[in-house]
Order: structure tokens, then sequence, then C-alpha cells
């Protein structure tokens, strides 16, 4: 049996790996020979088999095909429909993580517990899916853990390294910005900032648009017509983009039968022209990182890559003229990520992590600068606080006669309300005919997974009211709701 297994989970490419007894980590390939295998899950039409991996990947129909899953863990309405059955995103990753289960146990015997990677910025839903996902697939989650801690992870065991990391994971799907403090086995992460929606498929899609440009101006004609067209086309794409990352030009021939084949031509020059505003929003992440800790471009020792889109030239110079330094490899930018996973499967006790976002509610307070009362943000748990942690805030009711509170749960930092989102409300009802200033508790934990909980206590009555926190979309609130909510409270202290 394999005691210490890590797996990463994913947008394109899944990985699992294990500790050996020498203490490093290796990756176990699948049945198919491959270290890494594709996160595509494919329906056949006729015979009730689901293909995973590669043969997914490069096979038939796209309407039954799943690319990506991961993109949709946060999502509570998303759900694959096939052949009438509605299949959720927790659902479509147990069947990639039952191939690695099932494939990798052939080699290095049973797998049971694991460590498996999530983007630092994946929120309560798209944890507790993937959690959901591996408990399908029949393994249990002995932790959570953000890609970029487990790569820093790996990054540290594989070189003697010392001082301020940032580790720069910009994967298939999300960029993690993640700063962190390494001395000797021991890790301090002090942030992590992250994108959605900021990886290779957003470049392989830029490409796709250039592809359709040269095609129309040659054939006059459309080259995507359905979505079989259009994966065959991004596909093409982004296997450009891979020899764009040696070569300074290339030529692809790309069509249909009923329009006629086109002969692309792409410079690396192109490439990099088109996909440089995603690359400034990557080194705005950065800033943001930085800044979120007060810390400067100089205070960081080593910038490491993890992620395949970390071998394209532009991202390393983009990368190299913020910091005026060279990032570094962390060797194994694709594998990193499971590497670390499974040496942090024994040390985890050895890093410690941080709460990724401010949680709080609405509250009248005190402006400082208007010396007026008004509905503010109220943080409760900040930001960057080591993990685990529960923190309590209290308020009292600003009305008598209150028969119901609602606190609304807040996700950022600013105290004005309309700079943060809304994620949530919860309600508690409260015995009546009480006068103002009845203190009201309220309460968010993080586990050491980085899942969040908020709890409403009505301090005389005991009663409680507890939920899972999970980031729903923006909720920003109109002027007219604002003054409508966060009436009920008034801030009293922390406790
Ligand atoms: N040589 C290369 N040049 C440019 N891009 C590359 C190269 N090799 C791989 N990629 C890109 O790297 C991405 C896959 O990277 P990786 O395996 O790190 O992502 P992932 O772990 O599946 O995604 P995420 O971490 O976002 O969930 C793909 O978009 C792929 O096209
Ligand atoms: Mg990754």
């Amino acid at each position: 049996m394999a005691e210490y297994v890590g797996i990463d989970l994913g947008t394109t490419l899944s990985g699992l790996a294990y500790l050996k007894p020498d203490g490093n980590a290796e990756i176990v390939p699948n049945a198919d020979g491959e270290r890494l295998t594709p996160s595509v899950v494919y329906f056949d039409a006729h015979e009730d088999v689901k293909l995973v991996g590669s043969a997914a990947r490069d096979g038939g129909d796209p309407d039954r095909t799943v690319y990506q899953i991961k993109r949709h863990m946060d999502d509570p309405e998303y759900f694959v429909e096939m052949d009438g059955k509605k299949w959720t995103p927790a659902e479509i990753s147990a069947l990639i993580l039952s191939k690695l289960k099932r494939e990798c146990s052939r080699i290095i015997g049973e797998i049971n517990d694991v460590v498996i990677t999530v983007p630092a910025n994946f929120n309560e839903l798209a944890r507790k899916n993937t959690v959901a996902a591996a408990d399908m697939a029949g393994l249990k989650v002995r932790r959570l853990v953000n890609e970029p801690t487990a790569a820093a992870v790996y990054y540290a065991h594989t070189q003697a390294v010392k001082g301020r990391i940032l580790v720069f994971d910009l994967g298939g799907g999300t960029l993690d910005v993640t700063i962190l403090e390494v001395d000797n086995d021991s890790f301090k992460i002090l942030t992590s900032e992250g994108a959605r929606h900021l990886g290779g498929a957003n470049f392989d899609e830029q490409l796709l648009d250039i592809y359709s440009a040269q095609y129309k101006a040659q054939i006059n004609a459309e080259l995507c017509t359905d979505e079989r067209q259009r994966r065959r086309v991004l596909h093409a794409a982004e296997d450009a983009k891979k020899m764009l990352s040696k070569l300074q030009r290339v030529n692809d021939t790309i069509g249909n039968d009923s329009n006629g084949i086109a002969r692309i031509d792409l410079t690396r020059e192109q490439f990099e022209k088109t996909v440089s505003k995603l690359l400034t929003r990557a080194i705005m992440l950065v800033e943001q990182a930085l800044a979120g800790i007060k810390l400067t471009t100089k205070d960081i020792e080593h910038v490491v890559l993890v992620g395949g889109s970390t071998r394209i030239p532009k991202v390393k110079s983009a990368l190299e003229k913020h910091f005026g330094k060279p990032p570094k490899s962390c060797g194994n930018v694709d594998e990193a990520v499971a590497l670390g996973a499974a040496l942090f499967a024994k040390r985890s006790g050895r890093v410690r992590e941080v709460c990724n976002a401010s949680y709080g509610t609405l509250a009248m307070l005190m402006d400082a600068g208007s010396g007026e009362e008004g509905v503010q943000n109220s943080v409760v748990i900040p930001k960057n606080t080591p993990i685990p942690c529960s923190k309590t805030q209290v308020y009292v009711t600003s009305e008598p006669n209150e028969k119901v509170i609602e606190v609304d749960i807040t996700q950022g930092e600013d105290t004005d309300p309309r700079y943060v989102d809304i994620i949530g409300r919860i309600i508690l009802e409260v015995p009546p005919n009480r006068p103002a200033g009845c203190e009201i508790a309220v309460t968010y934990s993080y586990d050491e997974n980085q899942r969040v909980r908020a709890l409403v206590v009505d301090k005389q009555s005991g009663r409680s009211q507890e939920v899972a926190v999970s980031y729903k979309g923006k909720g920003i609130l109109s002027e007219e709701e604002l003054k409508k909510r966060g009436t009920a409270l008034r801030q009293l202290r922390i406790e």
C-alpha cells in the first residue's frame, strides 16, 4: 500500500505521485504508459463506456466529450447532460480520479488516503466538490493543498532554498501567484492571489481567432462551423502555440471538406502581441499579491515557474523584466504540483497556510472621516490570517423588537460595501419584544483545507445558525438595497 500519495487534479492534465521509501516523490504512470492523464471524459454513444484521458481527448464526438470540467467546480448550477442523465462537475471529476486510482494502484499497491491539490483561489463549493469527487472515486482526502504550495514544497525539496519565494503557476485554466517564506523544511505561506480563466486555454482561444481571420481572408468562409470543427481548430492552435515556444514561426493547414483548406502562418511575435493583455493581467496579479503584504519585487529572492504555460518565452521574459532577474523553473513544470502533493502528504505539519480571502458582514459603523454612522463592511476574519483559525465579532441589534436578524456574508477587504461581494445571508429568528442592543456574535472559521464556515449566535437566547460559506459570484448592491441592509447590527467588539 502506498502511504503518501498526492494527486494534481488539473484543468487539462492530472497526475498522481507517491512518496518512495528514500523520501523522494515519483510520478506513477497510467495504464496508457503516460505520466500525466488528460482531464477529459468521453461518453460512448453505443456502449455504457466512459473513456478518460488521451483516448477521450483524441477520440470521437466533441458533443460527447467533456473538457476542462475543473473550470465549473464552483458552479452549483452547472451540469453536463448525457443520454438523459445530468452529470455534476464532481461526478465527472470522480471519473478522472477513478482512473488514476485504479491504474496507479496496479503499480504502487492500494491507494486510499490522498492529498489533492486545488488552485489557491478555489472557493468553498469548489473545495467541497473536489472532496466529493474523491469520495465517489473511493479516495479519502487526507488534506486539500493549494497547488502553488505543493509546487513550492517540491521546489524546496529539490533545490536548497531559503528566503522569500514567489511561485508563478500558469496552467491550462488558472493563474496562481503565491508568496511564501522557506526556512529549511518549513514553509510559511504569506499570501496567494489567483485568477480564474487565465491560462493556456485562453491563449488557445486567442490563436483560434487568428486562425479564423486568416481562413476568412483566404477562403472567404467561416472556419468554425460547428463545435467539432472548433475543437479541431483549438487542438491545432494549441500545438502551434507549443511549437512557438521553441520556434519563431510555424505554418499549418486547416479547413474542412465543404469550404476547402487554408494555409495558416503564425509568428511568435504575432502570438506575443495577441496574448499581451493576458500577460499584463498576470503581472498585475503579481503586483496585487506583493502589495497585499506590503512587499515589493526587491523582497523576493526566487521567482519559481510552475505550470505548462510558463514554457512560453514571453512569460519568462515578462517576469524577468518585472523582477530584474530571471525566474527559475521548478525543473518539472507539469509534474511539480503532483510531486509536491506527495511530499506534502508526509510533512503537512511543516507548512503554515493562510486564509485566501477576508470575510465579514454589513453593519452600522462610524465613518472615521465624516464621523457619521452608515452601513459599512465589517471584516471579521482578514485575508492572510494563518489557518486553521476562528474569529468572532460581536454586534448589537440597532432596533427594538427585531424578530429576525439578517446577517450578510461579505467577501472582500474594503469598508465600502460597494467594493465587496455579498455572497450569502444568514437569517436567524430571535425572541420578540426585546430592546435594541441585544448581542449577536458572528464567527468565521477556516479549517486546514481552507473551507469556511460562518456561525451566527444570538447571545441572549442561544439560538444559532451555521452555514458553509461559498463564493456565489458578484453580489454588488444598488444604493437603494444598501440603505435597506445592515441596519440590524452595530459593531461592538472582537472576541
Ligand atoms: N511548450 C509549451 N508552450 C506553451 N504552452 C504549453 C507548453 N506545454 C504545455 N503548455 C500548456 O500548458 C497548459 C497545461 O499546463 P498544466 O498541465 O500545468 O495545466 P493544468 O494543471 O491542467 O491546469 P490548472 O493548473 O490551470 O488546473 C496547456 O494549456 C498547454 O497548452
Ligand atoms: Mg496545474
